[in-house]
Order: structure tokens, then sequence, then C-alpha cells
């Protein structure tokens, strides 16, 4: 039985895709090693959550999920494992019947990080809500760093979707305001080309992976190369934030073609079903590789844990870029798919504000 009215809250959240990868975890998803991210515009998720208060006390949470429409097993378990988890943090939980209505704007499976934007827009809805429940308006600093605390506690790369631009998560010297717990955002400067940064995902297979992150992140705490990974992405974290500040784009190019392979060579060194990269992943590498270097360019590749290629460029080079991807690279993608999209400005509230 329930009483009064329910409210709805929707987020709209974008994917990202790390630079620096994260990877490696201790404690409850607190990363071994400090990431950067660039916050995607067109790949997000959009999450309606809806709410109502329950006649009767009753401790356990629930819920419902729907994802495109349809009942969806799977991300229930997952949203009631999370929900169960932030019970002391947001005791209100149980009180209520929670409705959850998510859809992603981009294929499914598609080497696009769907946790990140999921779990981002999941957390938004959360501390909304939360708002509300307590009758307190937060800052919107406080806001969107809660936001992106919770949103870790779902899935780590999440933390960063939160915001929108260049964002940062795990404590580096390097980057003041850094945390571990939550993602900052990455200062450009007005001038810098990193505000027009631009993404092709090039979708080689929408093969669902063997190997899932958390599976990976778990082999990195027995991994014989783990304490040299922590020390290699920390210091390459620190060189791409000076990189960045000072407009050295070669070595951005430099330090994110090496952040993606050593993702890669922990992969495969890790597990027999940790080779992620199909012979098309590397072909496409070669032919950025090539064409990079008898054009000039400063444009480079960069993978997320799949055999998917992201070609990250800037505005500037666009329309010498198309062609090439058309030509030249759309033959190595699985019915020649793939998704342009470029650096966005984070998630959009998508129901009224309440004065809480
Ligand atoms: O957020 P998770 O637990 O799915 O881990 C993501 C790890 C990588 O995508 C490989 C790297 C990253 O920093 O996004």
């Amino acid at each position: 039985m329930i009483s009064e009215e329910s409210t709805k809250i929707g987020w709209s959240a974008p994917s990202n895709i790390a630079l620096i990868k994260y990877w490696g975890k201790r404690a409850h998803q607190l990363p071994e090693n400090g990431s950067l991210s660039i916050t995607l515009d067109k790949s997000a998720t959009t999450t309606f959550l809806t709410f109502q208060k329950k006649d009767e006390k009753v401790e356990k949470i629930s819920l419902n999920y729907y994802f495109q429409g349809e009942r969806h097993p799977k991300f229930e378990t997952k949203t009631a494992r999370l929900l169960h988890y932030l019970r002391s943090e947001m005791p209100f939980l149980p009180d209520y019947e929670l409705v959850f209505h998510s859809e992603n704007n981009f294929p499914h499976s598609t080497g696009i990080a769907s946790s990140a934007s999921s779990m981002a827009a999941l957390a938004l809805c959360l501390v909304s809500m939360e708002e509300i429940i307590n009758h307190q308006k937060r800052s919107k600093d406080d806001f969107f760093r809660r936001a992106s605390t919770i949103a870790r506690l779902g899935s780590g790369s999440a933390s960063r979707s939160v915001f929108g631009g260049i964002v940062t998560w795990g404590c580096n010297e390097s980057i003041a305001a850094s945390s571990d717990e939550y993602a900052t955002p990455f200062q450009l400067h007005n001038g810098s080309r990193l505000n027009h940064i631009r993404d092709i995902i090039l979708i080689v297979s929408t093969k669902v992976k063997n190997l899932s992150s958390s599976s990976g992140h778990a082999l990195m705490n027995v991994h014989p190369y783990r304490e040299g990974r922590i020390k290699q992405a920390n210091t390459n974290l620190e060189k791409i934030s000076n990189a960045i500040r000072n407009d050295d784009y070669l070595r951005i190019m430099e330090i994110s073609e090496n952040e993606a392979l050593s993702l890669h060579a922990l992969l495969f060194t890790s597990a027999s079903d940790g080779l992620l990269l199909k012979p098309e992943t590397l072909h496409i590498i070669e032919e950025i590789k090539q064409f990079r270097e008898s054009n000039g360019l400063d444009l480079f590749f960069t993978i997320d844990a799949g055999p998917n290629v992201h070609l990250i460029y800037y505005d500037d080079q666009r329309e010498i870029v198309l062609p090439f991807v058309q030509q030249r690279l759309s033959r190595y993608c699985e019915n020649g798919q793939w998704i342009d999209d470029k650096i966005g400005t984070g998630p959009l509230l998508l129901t009224p504000e309440t004065d809480s």
C-alpha cells in the first residue's frame, strides 16, 4: 500500500573515455592510481527515478528497473546491490517504492562505457532525491561532489561522468583538490585546444567481452607488474597534467597512446581471456600512425578494455579526418559502424528544479 503523491526526477549523464586509465582498486571502489578522462557529448544515459512513500515501514529496499522500456533483471540486481550498500548514507531509501526508467542513446555493447554514464545518471537522481527528502538544498559544488562519490561506488569511471570537460579522479600531488573519493574537473585555459577535442569511436566488435572490468580490476591485486603499474599511471597523470597546462599536444598524444597499450599489456598478462584486441584493432592503429605521420598531425588513438578504438583529434582537423575515417578506417569496423562524438559539458537535469 502506498500513500502520498509520487515524485519524478530525471538526469542525463554522458559517458567518458579515459586517457590515463584507472586499472586496479582497493577497499570499496577506491582507485589504485589516478586517472584522467574526456567527458563525451552525445553518448549518454537518461534515467528517470520515480519515488513514492510506502504506507508501512518495511526494511527491504523496493525497486523496479526498466531499461529501454523493459524490466531488466541484471541492472535491477546491480542497482539493488548499490542501494543496499548506500543504506547507512541514505537511510530513507527503504521507506520508498523506487522505479527507474533508463535509456542509452548509443547502441548497446558498442565499446562505450555504459556503466560510467548509467551509474552517473543513477547517482545524480539519488542525490536529487536526497535533497527533496531532507529539505536541504546543497551548493552546486557540494551536489556534484556527492553525486561523484555515490557514482564511484557503482562504477569507478562513473565518478568522472558527473562533470563535463576534462576530469580527473584519484589523489595526485600535481593536481590540487584531487581525491580518491570523488572526481574533480580539470581547469583548461580558454585557448587550450582540448576545449575542442573530438572522439570518433570505431566499433570493431559489439560482442560482449569475456572479461568484465570488475574481474580485470581484481586480477591487478595479484599482477606481477602491480607496483610498476601504479607508479607508471601516477607518473603519466602528472606528465599529462603538465602537458595540458603547457599546451604540449605531442606529449599528450604520446602519453595517451602509452596508457592505452599499457592497459592492454596488463590485460593480456593477467589472464588467458585478457587478450581483447582484434586484428582490426591493430590495423586501425597502424593506419592512424601512418596518416598522422604523412599529414604531420598530432591526433592519436586510445582504447578502453575492449577491441574498439577511439580516434582522438581536434576540431580544426575535422575536414581531413572524416574522409580518412570513411575511406580507410570504416572497413575495419563491424558493419562499418563508428560514432562521431566530442568533448561535452556534463550532465543535464531533465525535470524542473525543486526548491527542496
Ligand atoms: O569503471 P569500471 O570499473 O568499469 O572501470 C573502468 C576501467 C577503464 O575503462 C578500463 C579505464 C577507465 O579509467 O575508464
